[in-house]
């Protein structure tokens, strides 16, 4: 039987979790920068936009977003999802397509009816998960720029 997946808005008492997921997923531990995130969840972005999942009594992934008020050119508002995580001993369990299903279906209730997220080209993987989840290629096009030293 699958054990079931809860989706709650995350709070202060997270932080040691997601360091802990994040560390395991990219080997990178940032306890100052997920102490920064949270605090700026709280400050200014919409609660429904940060999301953790928790399964067996603990948190086993996350969703970060915001949403963005005629940015970029963009008539009305879109919902950007920034970062999404699953440990790794709880992946292929449903979870990261549970907290999608809540980050979307709360944006729809607060009338927003676009998510945007970026996908990095080397990360197949991400790619399919996103499509798995119904996203497809946007129209925007992704500029950058390399900045050299003036000095
Ligand atoms: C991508 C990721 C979020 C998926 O989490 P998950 O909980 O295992 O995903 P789900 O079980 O909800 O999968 C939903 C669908 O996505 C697709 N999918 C999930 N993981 C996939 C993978 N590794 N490769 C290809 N497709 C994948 C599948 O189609 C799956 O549907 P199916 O099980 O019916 O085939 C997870 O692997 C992850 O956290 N990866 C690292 C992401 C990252 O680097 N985040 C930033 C720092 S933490």
């Amino acid at each position: 039987m699958t054990k079931p997946i809860y989706i709650r808005d995350v709070s202060k008492d997270d932080l040691p979790a997601l360091v802990n997921i994040e560390d395991r997923t990219t080997g990178v531990s940032r306890l100052e920068y997920w102490k920064k995130r949270m605090e700026l969840s709280e400050a200014i972005r919409p609660h429904w936009t940060s999301l953790v999942a928790e399964m067996d009594n603990r948190v086993v992934g996350f969703i970060f977003g915001r949403a963005g008020e005629l940015e970029f050119g963009l008539p009305g508002t879109v919902a950007w999802i920034e970062v999404i995580g699953v440990d790794p001993a709880y992946r292929h369990k449903g979870i990261a397509a549970e907290l999608m299903e809540h980050f979307t279906s709360s944006a729809h209730d607060h009338g927003i009816h676009t998510v945007f997220t970026l996908v990095s080209k080397d990360n197949p993987e991400m790619e399919k998960f996103f499509a798995k989840a119904g996203f497809t290629q946007g129209e925007m096009l992704h500029f950058k720029k390399e900045v050299a030293a003036t000095l």
